[in-house]
């Protein structure tokens, strides 16, 4: 069985976008794959999180994982923290890259541009604990949203690097793209990624948002003043991240939902999306209240945590070896 590996970082609750272009997917693909999915909590931190709140989004990610369908019989699910080799071949992978690889991740680069003060180093190498991640795995997948592509690519040139100069050792890892919803658009302003870090609240939607609080967003989403239902991208960027929501929860092509609601009002169509979303968020908090009321979370995390280190220490231990860091006592 091939093997799959993907990450979240829960800087905040998890939203709608995470759910669509990643989340969703793990669990369609936990039946054809052995499915590895983690908290990256070591890559919250590269920007300060209040403590009390990072916590709390720790383990809400786990519950959300779950209540999303992922099962921890299936999937192994774990905390970054959890297993120690992350951090260690993290540092040996910053070892092994270029400073003008990471000065050209546009994740680094919109930052900085930006004029951000006090971005940290950790920031900085953030792809290569990104890479560790993925190589102490031999995965041989990561689905990801489109924004991760980049650093799956960068892991995939590190990986070629190490196995070039130390000999065959990692298994050079694809970024698994989904052709419909790996970008979600923020519902306020369709030019930018729904993120969980936008400054008002009203473009992303969260998976733990009240079921009327999500409703009214997809209400108010931005649209534009065209008036006609079809799909152009370009001109009409929010009608079309709407029917994109649509066509991802209901499973329909977007050109099958433009059929249905071509001549009517947007409000219509927006009332569709709406339903979609909010009985997509009923299933996943009923599920998500079950699984916090019966605090299975600390037995998944260290049945999962358990079974990763079995794997990842190995991988770290052989990387050791090949690199002439130990030292062989007869
Ligand atoms: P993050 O929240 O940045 O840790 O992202 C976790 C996963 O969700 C990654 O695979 C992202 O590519 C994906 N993701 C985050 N935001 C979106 C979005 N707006 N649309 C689609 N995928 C997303
Ligand atoms: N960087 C990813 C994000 O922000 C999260 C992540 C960390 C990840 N390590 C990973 C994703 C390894 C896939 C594989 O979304």
């Amino acid at each position: 069985m091939k093997r799959m590996l993907s990450g979240i970082k829960p800087t905040g609750q998890l939203t709608l976008g995470n759910y669509i272009g990643a989340l969703r997917n793990f669990v369609k693909y936990q039946d054809d794959y052995e499915m590895i999915v983690f908290i990256a909590n070591l890559h919250c931190i590269t920007e300060y999180q209040d403590p009390e709140e990072l916590r709390r989004n720790l383990t809400d990610a786990v519950a959300l994982y779950i209540a999303c369908g992922l099962d921890p019989k299936k999937a192994t699910i774990f905390l970054q923290t959890d297993v120690h080799a992350h951090a260690e071949l993290g540092y040996i992978m910053a070892c092994n890259t270029y400073l003008g690889e990471l000065n050209r991740m546009t994740q680094f680069k919109d930052k900085s541009q930006k004029g951000e003060k006090n971005m940290t180093a950790g920031l900085y190498t953030y792809p290569c604990l990104m890479a560790a991640d993925i190589l102490l795995y031999d995965a041989n997948y990561v689905p990801v949203g489109e924004d991760q592509k980049q650093h799956v690519e960068l892991t995939r040139d590190l990986a070629q690097r190490f196995n070039n100069k130390y000999g065959d050792t990692f298994v050079v890892p694809e970024p698994l793209i989904a052709q419909v919803g790996a970008r979600i658009m923020s519902l306020s302003d369709p030019s930018k990624k729904m993120s969980k870090s936008e400054e008002s609240n009203k473009g992303c939607i969260y998976l733990l948002d009240d079921l009327k609080a999500a409703r009214k967003k997809i209400m108010s989403a931005v649209t534009d003043s065209i008036g006609i239902i079809q799909l152009d991208k370009e001109n009409q960027p929010g009608l079309y991240n709407l029917i994109e929501i649509g066509s991802a929860l209901t499973g329909r092509s977007m050109e099958d939902i433009v059929k249905e609601f071509e001549g009517q009002g947007y409000g219509k169509l927006k009332g569709f999306v709406a339903d979609a979303v909010c009985d997509e968020l009923a299933m996943i908090q009923e599920r998500y209240n079950q699984i916090i009321e019966s605090r299975q979370i600390e037995e998944v995390l260290s049945d999962g945590a358990a079974r990763a280190s079995a794997i990842a220490d190995k991988t770290l231990e052989n990387v050791k070896k090949k690199i002439g860091l130990e030292i062989k006592y007869q």
